[in-house]
């Protein structure tokens, strides 16, 4: 796409933006509709566009190309989870780190090669900025029938010039229980009803969901639901939602199949535990990219991510994850000071 410095910004994109916040913080900026008819983006110094099969990234000491789908799978679930914890590299050179308040967009920033070169780059943004410009990249480049949080085999494609839009897709829901999924007033359970049909790759987990004998005045309080029934019933992939809090304690279970579509970046530890099948994990160091594990786990197996790495998950079938997360706004500071080590646990 030829990058013409034209910048506008077109009535559906004011709109867009204005339903976020109207603010001048979040005025996403645009470049005029490209041949195959996508709007480019500005967001500091960093350029934006893309055509049929790719994304392009330029700023001014580099650029950048990634697959189409990748890059909007990657962008889908830095916007959905608010730029998650610590980093989301949507692959090698680009990605976000999440200062809870402001965000970082880098690119080359945590690769070796860039970085010796000196030629990487990182600005900051106001998170309300950062996430406006990306919902309305997400919209914009996201065609009719394509689902950024679908498995391949079950969504439309994401390539070729630009084809209405997947409003619903982009703008789910996403399940955060105050308490747990099921206590009245919290998150619902999923059913047929719900629109949540049982996944082709779980039509052998049992549906039934346990009885609850509560003590009179005790309702409210008791509840108690079939977790494999619920992820059996997930529509999307790698995208875990918080069925179970416990103060800064989160259950995120999340049901996976193919390829983590980020690379995630740790500013904590996280645990693992594989509930069903198997997921090939890469670990790498999360600043230089160097390798540095590969962790194979199957169902029961439990682990722990330390917080100096990077990960990207493996699914070769649909399967069930439960990942574990501390959600202490403490822990970042605690463990880049070394007042906390990387990792969860002498042994
Ligand atoms: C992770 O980065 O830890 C992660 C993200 C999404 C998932 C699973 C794990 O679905
Ligand atoms: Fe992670």
């Amino acid at each position: 796409m030829a990058t013409t410095d034209t910048e506008s910004k077109t009535t559906d994109q004011a709109t867009f933006a204005g339903d976020v916040e109207a603010t001048v913080d979040t005025q996403v900026v645009t470049v005029e509709r490209n041949p195959e008819g996508y709007l480019g983006f500005k967001l500091g110094e960093f350029e934006f566009s893309r055509d049929d099969y790719f994304v392009y990234i330029n700023w001014p000491t580099g650029s950048h190309v990634m697959s189409a789908d990748t890059f909007l799978k990657a962008l889908q679930r830095d916007v959905a989870w608010e730029f998650f914890y610590g980093i989301v590299n949507f692959d090698g050179v680009i990605g976000t780190v999440n200062h809870y308040g402001d965000v970082d967009l880098f690119a080359g920033r945590y690769n070796d090669g860039w970085r010796k070169a000196e030629l990487d780059h990182l600005e900051n943004f106001p998170t309300a900025h950062i996430k406006a410009t990306f919902e309305a990249m997400l919209d914009d480049w996201t065609n009719e029938g394509f689902d950024p949080f679908a498995s391949p085999d079950e969504t439309g494609t994401a390539f070729g010039p630009k084809n209405g839009s997947n409003k619903a897709a982009i703008t789910r829901h996403r399940v955060t229980a105050q308490r747990m999924v099921g206590v009245p007033g919290d998150e619902g359970l999923r059913s047929d009803d719900t629109g949540h049909l049982v996944n082709r790759h779980f039509l052998d987990v049992p549906q039934d969901e346990p009885e609850i004998h509560a003590e009179p005045g005790f309702e409210g309080d008791v509840a108690a639901f079939n977790l494999f029934a619920y992820l059996s019933r997930s529509d999307v992939t790698w995208n875990p939602s918080v069925v179970a809090a416990c103060k800064d304690s989160l259950a995120c279970p999340t049901t996976e199949e193919y390829i983590l579509p980020i690379i995630h970046g740790n500013d904590r530890v996280e645990w693992f535990v594989q509930l069903s099948d198997k997921i090939i994990w890469d670990v790498e160091d999360r600043d230089t990219g160097t390798v540095r594990a590969k962790v194979v786990m199957k169902a029961g197996d439990v682990c722990a991510m330390p917080a100096d790495i990077r990960h990207q998950g493996y699914s070769p079938k649909r399967s069930m994850l439960l990942v574990w997360e501390n959600a202490d706004s403490e822990l970042p500071a605690l463990i880049s000071s070394g007042k906390l080590p990387n990792y969860p646990v002498d042994l």
